[in-house]
């Protein structure tokens, strides 16, 4: 496993959050002559190792986008494939959270998905609310869109209610009602497999994220990229609209 070396950590900014579009599965698994289903298995199996090199690294919150409200426009197959996949990882989450000292959230609409899954997520985040390591959003049926939807809503009904003066709506107030409320916003978002685009995540959370991408598929994405990922963003300059 990749660790900063020792001459080059005096110069890095470890980001507070970083957020990962965990993007090229398929792409990955078509170059071995596999079925793209195979792409996903691999894609799952390296969440768990990168989620534990950035808590290892001292990153303190990180959100993998692991299924958008689009990619329900994928064949049925591999719908059912990836939310086993996300079931196997939910039930070993549920097992060893002890072992773990994450505290895990999901993020995005999952009242569609089914009731096993939905039970085990609420469990999930339920067991590991004390732990004080790295928070981990994973977001499921999750868009960028759909949250904002989500925040008006919340926010149009105690308007209803009574409870709230729509005078009262600002940015802070609707960073409030998004599902990562209370979380910072991230400060690097990371893209593998070569796509410049944001595919619908974060985007009112990442307004000011630094972005990094790379051709390299997921399912290769490695400790050693994320080092170079890191290395890059601590040489940036953030201005957020100022002068440095
Ligand atoms: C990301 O990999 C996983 C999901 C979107 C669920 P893809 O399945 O999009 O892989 P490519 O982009 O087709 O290679
Ligand atoms: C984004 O990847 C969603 C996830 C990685 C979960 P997609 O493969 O769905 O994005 P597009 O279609 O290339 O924009
Ligand atoms: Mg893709």
């Amino acid at each position: 496993m990749a660790i900063f070396k020792k001459e080059e950590k005096s110069n890095i900014i470890i980001p507070q959050h970083v957020a990962i579009i965990m993007d090229g599965n398929g792409r990955w698994a078509k170059k071995r002559g596999l079925p793209r289903t195979a792409g996903h298995k691999k894609g799952a199996n390296n969440f768990r190792t990168i989620a534990d090199y950035l808590n290892k690294i001292g990153v303190k919150y990180m959100t993998f986008y692991a299924f958008s409200t689009e990619n329900w426009k994928r064949s049925k197959d591999e719908v059912d494939t990836i939310m086993a996949l996300f079931k196997d990882y939910l039930e070993e989450a549920f097992e060893r959270f002890h072992e773990t000292d994450m505290k895990m959230n999901f993020i995005g609409d999952r009242s569609v998905l089914r009731p096993d899954l939905i039970e085990l997520m609420y469990k999930i985040e339920d067991v590991s609310k004390d732990n004080k390591g790295a928070v981990v959003n994973i977001a499921i049926n999750y868009g960028g869109r759909q949250e904002i939807v989500y925040a008006a809503k919340e926010i149009a009904r105690k308007v209803q209610n009574g409870e709230l003066d729509p005078e009262k709506i600002d940015e802070d107030l609707i960073s409030a009602h998004i599902y990562t409320a209370d979380q910072p916003d991230p400060d690097l978002i990371i893209r593998p497999s070569g796509e410049f685009r944001l595919s619908n995540f974060l985007i009112w959370q990442c307004a000011y994220s630094e972005f990094w991408y790379d051709n390299v598929l997921w399912p290769d994405f490695s400790a050693k990229d994320v080092d170079r990922a890191i290395n890059d963003y601590s040489s940036r300059q953030r201005r957020f609209g100022g002068v440095k």
